[in-house]
């Protein structure tokens, strides 16, 4: 059966904190993600095959993990899917290198193939079809030392999202 899975870098629970300061601050633009769902999406890839898990993993053995800081410092609403954000304008070379190997690898073995520029984010609400203006926010830095696939599934009509596999930066 096959799995919706993602490249993911973890959230810490101190900026978690922080993030969910940022949904108060904002009010109540859409459905409120719930801390433990922030990830910031390197690659989504799709729905995966098993056969396809098990050739990913093996080619991503050895996947290299950078370590980083990433201040996130703009609200973002991408309309199209309906999400208000945190993210960041000048992303560092090392997490756009990562995110680019990632999705140049999944659209060459037949997963997701993001059409769409790397802007890397955390989303804080789903389901916003309308936003006036978002203020300037206050910056969040994000330490960044795990990649994570995570699989994505429902329980009970709840977005849940699982680590599968971990990296640690050296
Ligand atoms: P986002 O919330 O960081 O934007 C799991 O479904 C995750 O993969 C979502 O949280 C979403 O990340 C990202 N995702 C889902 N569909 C996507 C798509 N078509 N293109 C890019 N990212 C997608």
């Amino acid at each position: 059966m096959a799995e919706r899975l993602f490249f993911a870098l973890p959230v810490s629970i101190s900026s978690q904190m922080a993030l969910i300061k940022h949904q108060a601050h904002l009010g109540q633009l859409g459905r409120v993600v719930p801390a433990t769902n922030f990830h910031l999406t390197l690659a989504f890839l799709g729905q995966v095959t098993q056969k396809q898990k098990e050739a990913l993993l093996d080619r991503w053995q050895e996947l290299e993990v950078p370590r980083l800081k990433l201040t996130l410092n703009r609200y973002l609403h991408f309309p199209k899917a309906g999400v208000v954000c945190l993210g960041c304008d000048q992303p560092p070379i090392a997490l756009n290198r990562l995110a680019a190997q990632l999705r140049r690898d999944a659209a060459q073995h037949g997963l997701h193939n993001h059409r769409a520029p790397f802007r890397p984010h955390v989303t804080l609400f789903r389901g916003v079809h309308e936003v006036t203006e978002l203020p300037e926010p206050t910056p969040v830095t994000l330490e960044l030392n795990e990649v994570q696939l995570m699989r994505s599934h429902r329980e009970m009509g709840k977005l849940i999202y699982s680590p599968l596999v971990r990296w640690h930066a050296p």
